[in-house]
């Protein structure tokens, strides 16, 4: 959809019209979009103050307790409205409210919107640790108003499109692997997103962006279905790039890089590791670390942010997504540097 849905029409999906409550979450940056959905309507609004660093169980906190302060039940409706911070955090709090209370996404960011929002995953981060507590909640409906993306600043463009990115390269990889999955339909091909150029969106959306957002959900919905609490290995191919990324961007101090650059980053490093491997063709890992680099972000390492190599170390071994393997493996991180990872 292009624009903003009115509340009368979020409460109508969500056959919340007579429910005891709504409460609607937004941050310092999506607070006049969370106003432009209320006009005239007198509803309780709770204001987090946003990034990364906000991500934690005080604005969590401060959810909840809006959400009793405002009488919500557990038929009471939840609204998060803005980037993946918030909507994690917003679906963690309705998750536990009650047990589980309502739930809806306006998604307002492109990262949010090809992944964030999409599959139900909810969290906050702890102990310096991304999304260390959550759960898993879907939300009833989700709204992904292309308008939002105008006002979207170059940082958070290129943080997203690296999900963009990813979300391409997998589906060719299922595509490849998997013959059930129609690539015509679902296919987000690395040549288009290349041909949408790096973060030209300044004047509005261009069109192939909107279809292209569509099908990366399509593509992610997929493989949610497939394995919705990702006990199998479906949903784990959603979190490629994510183990270094989710390392590098502790290392870097959480917060200093957007998602997006340290899951583009991780990616690169993914695919180093899949050469040594010998699961990954040369030419498939030259041409995603083409794509990467053609979108300015960072592929060498180590990342220049990270200034603390111990930490990323330990980011790593920590992994929450870690599985035990029966042979030590030694992975050169960056040839011609003298410095390893044991996994
Ligand atoms: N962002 C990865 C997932 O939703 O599984």
């Amino acid at each position: 959809m292009e624009q903003l849905p009115s509340l009368a029409t979020i409460l109508e999906d969500a056959g919340a019209a007579l429910s005891r409550g709504v409460l609607l979450v937004c941050d310092t940056n999506t607070e006049y979009i969370a106003k432009k959905i209320l006009g005239s309507q007198d509803r309780p609004l709770c204001v987090l103050e946003s990034g990364e660093t906000r991500k934690g169980w005080a604005s969590v906190e401060h959810i909840i307790t809006a959400a009793k302060g405002a009488g919500l039940g557990r038929d009471g409706l939840f609204i998060g409205i803005g980037g993946g911070v918030v909507t994690d955090m917003t679906s963690f709090a309705a998750s536990v409210y009650m047990r589980g209370a309502r739930l809806c996404l306006i998604s307002t960011t492109l990262l949010g919107m090809v992944d964030a929002a999409v599959g139900g995953k909810t969290g906050f981060d702890l102990l310096g640790i991304k999304n260390l507590v959550g759960t898993f909640f879907p939300a009833s409906h989700i709204y992904m108003p292309l308008d939002a993306l105008k006002t979207l600043p170059p940082r958070e463009w290129k943080s997203g499109m690296a999900e963009l990115i990813k979300t391409a390269v997998l589906d060719s990889a299922i595509c490849d692997a998997v013959p059930r999955v129609e690539t015509g339909e679902t296919q987000v091909s690395l040549d288009k997103l290349k041909a949408l150029g790096p973060f030209s969106v300044t004047n509005g959306v261009p069109s192939t962006l909107g279809e292209l957002i569509e099908r990366a959900v399509l593509v992610k919905g997929r493989i949610v279905e497939a394995d919705p609490k990702e006990q199998g290995t479906e949903r784990a191919l959603l979190n490629l790039g994510h183990t270094f990324g989710h390392a590098l961007e502790a290392a870097a101090g959480l917060g200093n890089l957007s998602h997006g650059e340290a899951v583009a980053w991780g990616m690169v490093r993914a695919c180093e590791l899949g050469l040594v491997l010998g699961i990954t063709p040369e030419s498939r890992a030259r041409k995603i670390t083409e794509i990467i680099a053609a979108y300015d972000y960072e592929t060498t390492a180590p990342h220049p942010s990270m200034t603390d190599a111990a930490l990323f170390m330990q980011a790593l071994a920590g992994d929450k997504k870690r599985k035990p393997v029966n042979l030590p493996l030694l992975f050169p991180m960056h040839s011609g540097r003298s410095w390893f990872l044991r996994i």
